[in-house]
């Protein structure tokens, strides 16, 4: 029976992966029939990105028309003088579906109007749902969805993205971001799934299932773009694109492996990262982005650069003299398509380089090659645009409640002192401070537009915080008081008095929206008016519930004490607010875990793979290891008890992966959803061992009572490393598998 099952298996995978290649074959011999026909002009074009606001119709004062109208005149100088590939981005504010389907309807037109009619490829910033046409849904962010630990939820909201962008006829999505979020100061580390590179991966490798399904060609998919590749999130300074350090070795073991899955995935294109490493910007990194990247991971699809990126080889990094010399050096390493993003300096300069024999044309072949593979990949020269009807569930109630149940498990409960939520519905509460009646503290950046700023205005059918609670609670239930903004304090006192005649108070801070360079900040530490609000707020006595919307952990340290109870709501999307509310009062359990580690103090960022000289028992008493909460920290409103953690052998050999079982049992009185998860410290390495690594996860659903046993299979790649020549290897020895505080100790031998 086992040999039969193998055997139809192997049939079926034959014919897959038979039908796969048989695709390949297809596509290669469209593009380079098409390729036959094409000039240095025509294929310089298709390496060429320009931003749609380069030709929208602007007024008199030269700012752009809303609704955005295209200037056909500067289109047909793109497309049929510059014959460019490649279009992006929306110019501005969110365009309704209908205006998007008329303004790529009428881009398509006009590129299919040209002699060799291939299709411009659209790409938009889709980073939490089709965020660049209005009325679409806006879902968690990503660090939000790392802390729900489920993957099919993080493939649901792609799927979703892929539908509800495919609806504004828009092919290709700059999404997801694949960095590894283990530097807190950065400002994008919300648009990452974290500091863990395993989450990052099987999350990563979700979306990339979500948005580009079985065929991406379908008019229910999207082709994805892996960011930032890679090492564009451990700026040392914690600014946005300022110099990373990482040694090849560190690289490999904790950046390249979302990128590597995600490949495997079927990714079908990749951004270049805009930083630099070891004082090598990545958009001229050969070793990276060939040698690495199309060589041994064998990716088939192509490498866009980041915005203005080759221009900024001169202007920001000064390693090329002019923007010629920086074009020249970013193809031959290995870009492309550039991101220009609003003329045709790149167009222009490259034509001449490849004339002067300065970028060989192997390169240019190669490149455009790779481009039309994936806009044939993408379904656009079958179907450029799209049927308007096909569309009914866009911003549907449907997609909102999946949105809400999605919300539900990222919200994350870090405190809970003697039980104090969920709260009765009678309690009088105030709710106070800066994120309590802001949108902009639930969505984040990319909502509408790049920094998020109009949240308020174009998200006003949805709940704040505020908002939510009085619905909730009754309004006569409900006192507020701003006390303060991010950065000011406007009236404190009014606070106080409103909490002296309340039973609870539900602070809200954090942080407001922002992303990349906007974002920087010098300070870990929540802002000043916040902190004195929350101490103030303290002397009163009334129980405080912090809620914090947050994109980066703000160090709380100075307020945490005087706190009751904490939830860390990320941003967690348009269904912030009622999930917030709902959790508080008990209609929701919480079961988000944390994605990061949070940090105590603003000099100690250890992640929680510290190795054993940065923790605090071993060698630094007093400013080792020792965070706020813990990566994985996350209460429920029942309680679950661990038991049986079981190997299925003690020994792991090369062929066999051993079984890992625990039994989870829901000992409290209410259902509640856990994160179980498996973690393995390697005792002796050549490589000096991390404390301890998440090694497996697993999302489940326990009613009162009830016990699951669950099981991980553990191969020896599985807790493999990259050791100092740069090998992926697994090192006989003694290992400890972890799980909740139970430990089992196992060998293994090749
Ligand atoms: C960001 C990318 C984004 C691109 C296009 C850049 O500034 O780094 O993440 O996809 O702009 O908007």
């Amino acid at each position: 029976m086992k040999n039969l099952c193998l055997f139809l298996f192997s049939i079926i995978a034959f014919n897959y992966f038979s039908a796969k290649a048989q695709n390949d074959v297809k596509a290669y011999a469209f593009v380079d029939k098409l390729m036959s026909k094409m000039s240095l002009e025509d294929k310089v074009g298709q390496m060429t990105q320009i931003s749609v606001e380069a030709f929208l119709k602007t007024d008199a004062n030269g700012n752009v028309i809303n609704p955005h109208e295209l200037d056909t005149a500067k289109l047909a100088v793109a497309i049929r003088d510059y014959k460019v590939g490649s279009i992006l981005n929306v110019g501005g504010d969110a365009q309704t579906q209908g205006n998007w389907q008329q303004l790529i309807t009428q881009i398509q037109q006009m590129a299919l109007s040209q002699p060799l009619k291939i299709p411009i490829l659209y790409g938009i910033d889709a980073i939490h749902g089709n965020n660049y046409t209005s009325g679409s849904i806006l879902f968690p962010q990503e660090i939000a969805m790392a802390a729900s630990f489920n993957p099919l939820l993080a493939k649901e909201v792609a799927q979703i993205s892929a539908y509800e962008t495919r609806a504004s006829f828009t092919p290709w999505v700059f999404s997801p971001v694949l960095d590894l979020g283990r530097q807190p100061l950065w400002p994008r580390i919300w648009e990452t799934f974290g500091e863990d590179p395993l989450v990052v991966s099987t999350m990563g490798a979700a979306m990339i299932q979500g948005f580009q399904g079985n065929d991406v060609s379908d008019k229910y998919h999207v082709t994805a773009c892996l960011k930032h590749y890679m090492g564009y999130s451990m700026p040392l300074s914690g600014h946005d694109r300022t110099p990373a350090w990482i040694p090849e070795r560190e690289l490999r073991e904790y950046f390249l492996p979302s990128f590597t899955e995600a490949v495997k995935q079927g990714a079908l294109t990749v951004m270049v990262c805009s930083g630099e490493i070891n004082g090598v910007p990545v958009h001229i990194n050969k070793h990276i982005l060939t040698d690495i990247l199309k060589g041994e991971l064998q990716f088939k699809g192509f490498t866009c650069s980041d915005w203005q990126d080759i221009e900024y080889l001169y202007q920001r990094h000064h390693v090329a003299v002019d923007n010629k010399d920086a074009v020249r050096m970013a193809v031959n390493a290995g870009v492309d398509m550039s991101m220009v993003p609003t003329d045709y300096t790149f167009t222009k300069d490259l034509l001449a380089l490849v004339k002067e024999n300065k970028v060989p044309i192997s390169r240019i072949n190669d490149a455009v090659r790779r481009i039309l593979y994936v806009k044939y990949k993408t379904g656009i020269f079958q179907s450029p645009t799209g049927n308007k009807n096909d569309y009914p569930l866009f911003a549907s109630e449907e997609h909102e409640k999946i949105n809400y149940n999605i919300a539900s498990e990222c919200i994350t409960l870090l405190k809970n002192q003697n039980n104090i939520l969920p709260l009765n519905k009678n309690k009088k509460i105030l709710v106070t401070g800066a994120s309590a009646n802001t949108m902009r503290s639930l969505d984040g950046g990319w909502s509408r537009v790049w920094q998020g700023t109009t949240s308020d205005e174009t998200e006003k059918d949805k709940n704040t915080i505020l908002e939510a609670l009085q619905q909730t609670f009754g309004n006569k239930n409900i006192s507020y008081a701003k006390g303060v903004t991010f950065d000011s304090v406007i009236n404190i006192d009014e606070a106080v008095a409103k909490a002296n005649n309340s039973d609870v108070i539900v602070l809200c801070a954090g942080e407001s929206s922002y992303t990349e360079t906007p974002g920087n900040i010098n300070d870990l530490t929540i802002s000043e008016p916040q902190i004195e609000l929350a101490k103030a707020l303290a002397k009163t006595g009334k129980p405080i519930i912090l809620v914090i919307n947050e994109g980066r952990p703000r160090v709380i340290s100075a307020i945490e004490p005087f706190t009751s109870a904490v939830l860390d709501a990320y941003y967690s999307g348009n269904q912030t607010a009622n999930v917030i509310s709902d959790i508080l009062y008990g209609k929701i359990n919480p079961s988000g875990k944390l994605p990061f580690t949070y940090p105590r103090y603003t000099n100690s960022l250890t992640n929680y793979y510290r190795k054993y000289t940065e923790d605090k028992d071993v060698n630094d008493e007093v400013a080792g290891y020792n965070p706020q909460w813990e990566f994985g920290t996350g209460l429920s409103y029942t309680t679950f008890k661990y038991s049986n953690l079981h190997l299925s052998s003690a020994k792991l050999d090369n062929t066999n992966p051993i079984k890992i079982s625990v039994d989870v049992t829901n000992t409290g009185n209410r259902e509640g959803k856990e994160s179980v998860l498996l973690y393995v410290s390697d005792l002796v390495a050549s490589i000096t061992p991390e404390v301890k690594r998440l090694r497996g996860f697993q999302k489940i659903d326990l009613k009162s009572g009830e016990t699951k046993t669950v099981t991980f299979n553990l191969s020896k790649d599985d807790i493999s490393f990259i050791n100092n020549d740069l090998k992926r290897v697994t090192e006989p020895g003694k290992f400890v598998a972890h799980i909740d505080n139970l430990n089992a100790e196992f060998d293994y031998r090749n």
